[in-house]
C-alpha cells in the first residue's frame, strides 16, 4: 500500500517543496511554508506513461471542413467589457479576471448578468454567501445597472469543482461565473485549495467544460497585494482572455485591461467609476480626468497619453515651493519617483533652473498610474508652470520623452495622440521635433527641439 507523505507548501504562491525551507525559492518569501499531508490517489499507480486511448468520441478534423459561417459572439450588456472583449464573448471560451483583493472583480461579474438580462447564468461562488451575493444584486440593481429583474441569475455555492461542473454540464447555462479559482478545487489533486496544482487542474477543467459544450466561462483570480502573482500568472497560459483589474483601492477609478486575447487585440483598456451602487463604465475617460476649472491655476499641464492603444488625456499637476527644511522633499503620486528626481535633474543641469533647494509635489490627476516616458514633457511643463507661478493656458497639451541631455524625443503613436486632443477641443499640442507628423485639423502642433526650446514658446 503506498504510504502516507508530507510536502510543504509556500502559503504566498502555492509551490511544494518535500522539505521545509524558510525562504521560498519561487517568491522570495520568508517563513510562508506550511505542512500538509498527502493521501495516495487511489488507483493511480503504474497508470504513467501509458498512452491508452480512454474515449474515440473526438477525431481530427480537416482544417477545411471545419463549420465557420459566422463568428458568433454573445453580448454580455456592459458595451465597454464587450469592447475589450473584442465585441462580445466567444462561446465556449474561458475569460480570467484577475485583481487586487477588493478591487471590484465580485461586482463586475456580478452586473454583467444582471445588465444582460438575456443570459440565463449561473454563478458559482466559493467565497460569499448567497445571502451576500443577494445583497449586493439588490444594491446593484437599484441604479439602472441592471435592474429588478434578477431571474436569469441562478446561484451556487460550491467549491468542488467536479460538481460544478456536473451542475452546469446538466443546466447548460449561457454564461458560468465562477468566483474565485482559489477556492475551487478538485479531489483528484492532493494539494490544498489555491495551491499550484489545483489552480491549474481546476483551470483545466473549466477549459475543458467550456471548450466541449460550448458555455463561456468567466474566472475570477485574485492577485497578492505586493504584485506577485499567486494563482493567475500560471493561469494564463490555460485560459484564453485575460483582463487585469487595476486602480488605487481608495480612488474611484477602476481599470480593466486586457493582456491577453485570443479573439481580439491587447493592450486594451476600460475605465469604470466605483460608485456606491456598482461600476459604472466611462465610455469617454479623457473627459472626466481633465478638469472642469478656467484658466488661471499655476502647476497643470495635460498630458496626451496612451494606455495601450487607447489614447488618454489627464492632468499633471505639480507645486513646487521653497524647502522648509535644509533638505529639499520629493514625492510624486502616480508616477516614478526616481524618473522625477531625472528630470529634475535635467531641468537644473540643462536649462539652468536651481530646484534643489525647493520641494517638488507631482501628482497625476484622478489616481491615475503613468509609467510612459511620454508623460516627461508635461511633467516639465507643470513643474515649471509651478515655479514661475505662470499659468499654461487650458487649451494646450504635451507629448514627449526627455532624455537626459534635455532633448525630447518622439514617442510612439504621436497621430492618435494628436487626433484624441483635437477631438476633446485641444487647440495646441507640444511635441518632440523630430515626429513626423500630417497635419491635423483644428490644432496646431509645436515641434520643440530641447527643454530650453520648449521654455522659450511657454513663457515667452
Ligand atoms: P468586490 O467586488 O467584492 O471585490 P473583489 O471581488 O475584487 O475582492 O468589491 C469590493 C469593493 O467595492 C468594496 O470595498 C466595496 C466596493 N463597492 C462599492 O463601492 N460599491 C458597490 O456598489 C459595491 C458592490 C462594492
Ligand atoms: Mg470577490
Amino acid at each position: 500500500m503506498a504510504k502516507t507523505k508530507t510536502v510543504w507548501y509556500c502559503t504566498n504562491c502555492g509551490n511544494e517543496y518535500p522539505q521545509f525551507l524558510g525562504r521560498c525559492p519561487a517568491c522570495g518569501e520568508w517563513n510562508t511554508m506550511k505542512e500538509m499531508t498527502v493521501e495516495p490517489k487511489k488507483g493511480a499507480a503504474g497508470t504513467k506513461g501509458v498512452a491508452k486511448a480512454v474515449s474515440t468520441e473526438r477525431k481530427p478534423l480537416r482544417l477545411k471542413e471545419i463549420d465557420y459561417s459566422k463568428e458568433e459572439r454573445i453580448n454580455l450588456g456592459m458595451p465597454e467589457v464587450d469592447r475589450l472583449l473584442g465585441g462580445g464573448m466567444v462561446p465556449g471560451s474561458l475569460v480570467l479576471i484577475g485583481g487586487e483583493p477588493g478591487i471590484g472583480k465580485s461586482t463586475l461579474s456580478l452586473q454583467i448578468p444582471l445588465c444582460a438580462r438575456e443570459l440565463a447564468t449561473l454563478y458559482v461562488t466559493g467565497e460569499e454567501s448567497a445571502r451576500q451575493v443577494k445583497m449586493r444584486a439588490n444594491r446593484l440593481s437599484g441604479s439602472g445597472n441592471g435592474g429588478e429583474v434578477q431571474d436569469n441569475i441562478s446561484l451556487y455555492c460550491e467549491t468542488l469543482i467536479d460538481n460544478v461542473i456536473a451542475e452546469a454540464t446538466e443546466s447548460r447555462p449561457g454564461l458560468m461565473i465562477v468566483d474565485s479559482v482559489q477556492t475551487m478545487y478538485t479531489e483528484s489533486v492532493d494539494s490544498a485549495p489555491g495551491s499550484v496544482s489545483q489552480i491549474k487542474e481546476v483551470a483545466a477543467m473549466l477549459l475543458r467544460f467550456a471548450k466541449e459544450t460550448g458555455v463561456p466561462v468567466i474566472l475570477i483570480g485574485h492577485i497578492t497585494k505586493d504584485g506577485f502573482i499567486a494563482g493567475p500568472k500560471i493561469l494564463e497560459h490555460i485560459v484564453d482572455v485575460v483582463l487585469q483589474f487595476e486602480g488605487e483601492n481608495r480612488g474611484s477609478y477602476r481599470i480593466l485591461r486586457s493582456i491577453k486575447n485570443r479573439f481580439g487585440s491587447t493592450s486594451e483598456i476600460a475605465v469604470f467609476e466605483m460608485t456606491g451602487v456598482g461600476l459604472r463604465e466611462v465610455a469617454n475617460p479623457s473627459e472626466l480626468l481633465i478638469p472642469l476649472h478656467g484658466e488661471g491655476l499655476s502647476g497643470a499641464a495635460i498630458c496626451a497619453s496612451l494606455d495601450g492603444t487607447r489614447p488618454l488625456l489627464f492632468e499633471v499637476q505639480a507645486l513646487v515651493s521653497s524647502a522648509v527644511y535644509g533638505t529639499a522633499q520629493r514625492s510624486a503620486t502616480g508616477f516614478d519617483y526616481r524618473r522625477l528626481n531625472m528630470l529634475l535633474a535635467v531641468l537644473e543641469k540643462r536649462a539652468g533652473f536651481h530646484l534643489a533647494a525647493k520641494d517638488v509635489f507631482l501628482n497625476m490627476a484622478g489616481g491615475l498610474k503613468v509609467s510612459e516616458p511620454a508623460a516627461d514633457l508635461a511633467v516639465v511643463a507643470a513643474v515649471l508652470s509651478s515655479n514661475f507661478d505662470f499659468a499654461l493656458p487650458e487649451d494646450v497639451c504635451f507629448a514627449g520623452e526627455v532624455g537626459l541631455s534635455g532633448e525630447i524625443r518622439p514617442v510612439p503613436q504621436t497621430d492618435r495622440r494628436v487626433a484624441e486632443a483635437a477631438r476633446l477641443g485641444f487647440k495646441k499640442i507640444y511635441v518632440s521635433s523630430f515626429e513626423k507628423l500630417p497635419k491635423v485639423e483644428g490644432i496646431t502642433v509645436t515641434k520643440v527641439a530641447d527643454i530650453p526650446e520648449l521654455v522659450k514658446k511657454l513663457f515667452k
